[in-house]
């Protein structure tokens, strides 16, 4: 669903009861909930599943799993629970898929330093597959979209582009070895990411999934009331998507997202293909975060070093005004 169409429905319900204990709740957009449990701990909690985005069943937990932990990573938590939550055609597909998929989700959880504890099935007409997670995070440690400043640099944990390359897969439009690229880079978790990108040395911090890059970097700049200076460079983008975007194949996510963003993005003389690229709908992307300017040199130099993080992109820097994001 875009951002435009779940606004209006959650402005339309009742303001939900709330008590002191809820430091991150639906008054504020961000990426989990957050429920004080005592003096040093709260618990984070957040929920994702999806259709399959890619053939491999292993595969779509893989990702379907990284995905929903990314949450708690953009939150700064430590993930320590998981539940799965499956939808499953059982008469129509093998059963061994659907194991396939729970071992793909499994094998994240674990490797989160997180325990699965249970989950629930039903039957669907589409398999679905995602995790309702939980964290762990010192009250005083939690990491908000809100808090970017001007001067903060703007750094990536992964490149951009896997909905566009996904959907070029499924038009037999991708070569095999770009394609096994984006799953990699997909299923791989925003662990060692946060792990750079703590507390101490960020302002804000999101993960970019279904409103693409620009969407949560707008989310940001809206909640930390700042504006974004961008700098496109080839590196930002998947292997193959470019060309993809390029040929105009793009998920139809991607399109709302660009509509959804007209007045709060100055183009400038971006070709329209990078359009499509910023805004790309993207599963399981990489860490968003405002870096304190002083911290960035040591943070970028910690990411590089980590095998685990995809990139380390600069893609731009905080400034004052308006939460609009100036593209060059
Ligand atoms: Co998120
Ligand atoms: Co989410």
């Amino acid at each position: 669903m875009g951002p435009e169409a779940l606004k209006t429905v959650l402005s339309q319900l009742p303001q939900p009861k709330s008590r002191k204990e809820v430091l991150v709740g639906l008054d504020i957009i961000d990426d989990a909930g957050v429920y004080q449990i005592n003096e040093d701990q709260a618990l984070v909690q957040t929920i994702d599943f999806f259709t399959p985005i890619v053939d491999d069943g292993r595969d779509f937990g893989r990702i379907a799993a990284a995905n929903a932990l990314s949450d708690l990573y953009a939150m700064g938590a430590e993930p320590i629970t998981a539940l799965n939550v499956v939808g499953f055609p059982s008469q129509k597909i093998p059963l061994e898929i659907l194991g396939e998929i729970l071992r793909g989700g499994q094998e994240k959880v674990e490797e989160a330093g997180a325990v699965l504890i249970g989950g629930h099935t039903v039957d669907d007409d589409e398999p679905k597959y995602g995790l309702s997670a939980t964290g762990l995070i010192h009250p005083q440690r939690i990491i908000k979209k809100g808090g970017a400043r001007p001067g903060d640099v703007l750094v990536m944990t992964k490149p951009i582009g896997a909905g566009i390359l996904t959907t070029g897969v499924k038009g037999e439009m991708v070569e095999e070895k770009d394609t096994q690229n984006a799953v990699e880079i997909m299923a791989k978790l925003n662990k060692a990411g946060a792990k750079c990108l703590n507390f101490d040395v960020v302002n804000a911090m999101t993960d970019i999934t279904g409103f693409g890059l620009m969407g949560h970097l707008f989310e940001m700049m809206q909640a930390s009331g700042t504006g974004a200076r961008l700098k496109i460079s080839s590196n930002w983008f998947i292997d193959g998507s470019e060309v993809l975007a390029q040929k105009g194949v793009v998920p139809g996510g991607t399109l709302r997202n660009i509509k959804f963003l007209e007045n709060n993005v100055n183009w400038n003389n971006a070709p329209r293909h990078h359009k499509f690229l910023l805004c790309d709908a993207m599963t399981s992307g990489g860490l968003l975060a405002a870096v304190k300017p002083d911290k960035v040199g040591r943070v970028i130099k910690e990411l590089e070093k980590d095998a685990d993080v995809p990139s380390s992109i600069i893609i731009g820097e905080v400034i004052s005004g308006e939460p609009i994001i100036e593209v060059f």
